[in-house]
């Protein structure tokens, strides 16, 4: 038997073996290049392009592609989060449910609104927010959900929109992480009230920088956030500047370079997310047969955008149960990584632990100090799934985005296969490291002087 790469045995996936053709990301092909060469030669910069540049040609194109009737692009997805919910028009210090794992741009939208973000716990299967625990959560003061489709998999919907409806709420969609993929036949982006969405280099819809979209179906809400991402000016088609802030509003919008990139992206994005899906199934259905490997599930009722991969690990199901997950899932780490699969964390924490909520800075205390608002609870240990999830699990990022990955996906199920193969020989680290928690240094670390 090959010996672990951790113990100086070879490597299974060599760096040379990840290269732009399988690994880049995002993809970018001739099409971007003569796109983005023909902003720079057309002259239409902005988004005030009068309908006829490339910013309101993706503004149409994601519409019809999510089947809204409004979408409004802007600098990106957490600006995108915040004119969402600045055109709900919330009274300050209303509450807003938010889950307690996910990517802090969901969070820091809500308080910069002087809203409350009240942290809800995740499904464990899932990953996404617990209807039930988000109606417990309610209040009288709770007045919207920011549902995230964490890692690219929609949250329960129909659950969640009962839930919004029976005790009036407003329900965001936060698809920053799920272009593409469907829930009960329509698109993620496009089934809350308004819905906002992320461009980032990163995302599986990217653009060559920074980005975001809004989505709607309402009127009211879309001219609200039209307004709103450039100082509050009525800038529409054929009426010539005023100069006149209807409202307070900065200045949030895309340029026709990063829309002329991701309209080329979107032209391709089913396409790589099938072929994507095609390589990701096989890599899972590979590792998610070995013993203790819990690898991440899809209701029948929706599809996967599978933008992040994560793998929970189960020291029970592997028939230790004497040794805990997170150990399991720490010596597990550092094998994978010998071998040279760049497994990681993605969130270390659960939101309410981060800083700003621990300390509940805000906005020169603001939300928290408005009169009538309570100090809230944030103690991490009223979050225990995300808990469990964050110590016991790992994620794969970016390297499986690109549709020509299949190769490296099965060179990563082979590193797999061959930790699993000599577990034994890891389970004496795991029984007896110290386990640190991964929230151990976001929890202590020392005072910043900014
Ligand atoms: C779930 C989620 N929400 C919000 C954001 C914020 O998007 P952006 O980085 O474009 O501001 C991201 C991006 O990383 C995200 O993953």
């Amino acid at each position: 038997m090959t010996k672990l790469a951790m113990f100086g045995g070879a490597k299974t996936l060599r760096r040379q073996d990840m290269t732009k053709e399988l690994t880049g990301w995002p993809v970018i092909t001739e099409e971007e290049h003569a796109a983005v060469r023909g902003v720079l030669e057309g002259g239409l910069f902005t988004s005030n392009d009068a309908g006829r540049g490339e910013v309101s040609a993706l503004q149409r194109d994601w519409a019809e592609y999510t089947g809204v009737r409004h979408c409004a692009a802007v600098s990106n997805g957490t600006a995108a989060l915040e004119l969402a919910l600045a055109a709900l028009d919330l009274e300050p210090g209303s509450e807003v449910l938010v889950p307690a794992l996910t990517f802090i741009g969901t969070a820091v939208p809500v308080v910069q609104r002087l809203l409350v973000p009240v942290f809800v716990d995740v499904d464990p299967v899932t990953f996404t927010m617990d209807p039930e625990r988000a109606e417990a959560a309610i209040t009288p003061r709770t007045k919207a959900i920011v549902v995230v489709h964490l890692h690219g998999l929609p949250a329960d919907m129909t659950a969640l929109r009962a839930l919004a409806d029976r005790h009036g709420l407003r329900l965001i969609e936060d698809a920053a992480q799920a272009q593409g993929a469907h829930y009960q036949g329509r698109r993620a982006g496009s089934i809350g009230d308004i819905n906002a969405t992320s461009l980032n280099v990163v995302k599986n819809l990217p653009t060559c920088g920074e980005g975001g979209l809004i989505t709607t179906d309402d009127d009211e809400l879309y001219e609200r956030v039209v307004l709103r991402r450039q100082f509050g000016e009525d800038l529409r088609a054929g009426k010539d500047r005023d100069y006149i802030s209807r409202m307070l509003a900065g200045n949030e919008k895309l340029s026709a370079v990063q829309a002329a990139f991701t309209r080329r992206q979107l032209a391709r994005l089913d396409e790589y997310h099938l072929l994507r899906a095609k390589n990701v199934t096989g890599f899972l259905d590979r590792i998610g047969g070995l013993p203790g490997v819990v690898a991440p599930y899809c209701p029948p009722d929706r599809t996967h955008a599978w933008h992040i991969l994560r793998l929970r690990f189960s020291a029970a199901a592997l028939g230790h149960p004497e040794i805990s997950d997170g150990a399991l899932r720490a010596v597990v780490q550092r094998a994978l990584r010998a071998e040279g699969v760049p497994v990681q964390p993605y969130q270390v924490v659960p939101l309410p632990g981060q800083r700003a909520f621990q300390r509940l800075t805000g906005l020169g205390g603001y939300p928290w100090r408005i009169p009538g608002v309570e100090r809230p609870d944030h103690r991490i240990e009223n979050f225990p799934v995300s808990l469990a999830v964050i110590d016991d699990s790992l994620t794969l990022q970016r390297i499986h985005l690109n549709p020509a990955a299949g190769p490296v996906l099965d060179r990563c199920a082979e590193a797999f296969e061959k930790v699993w193969a000599r577990i034994d020989d890891l389970l004496p680290l795991a029984r007896a490291a110290e386990h640190r928690p991964p929230w151990h240094a976001a929890m202590n670390a020392p005072e910043e002087t900014p």
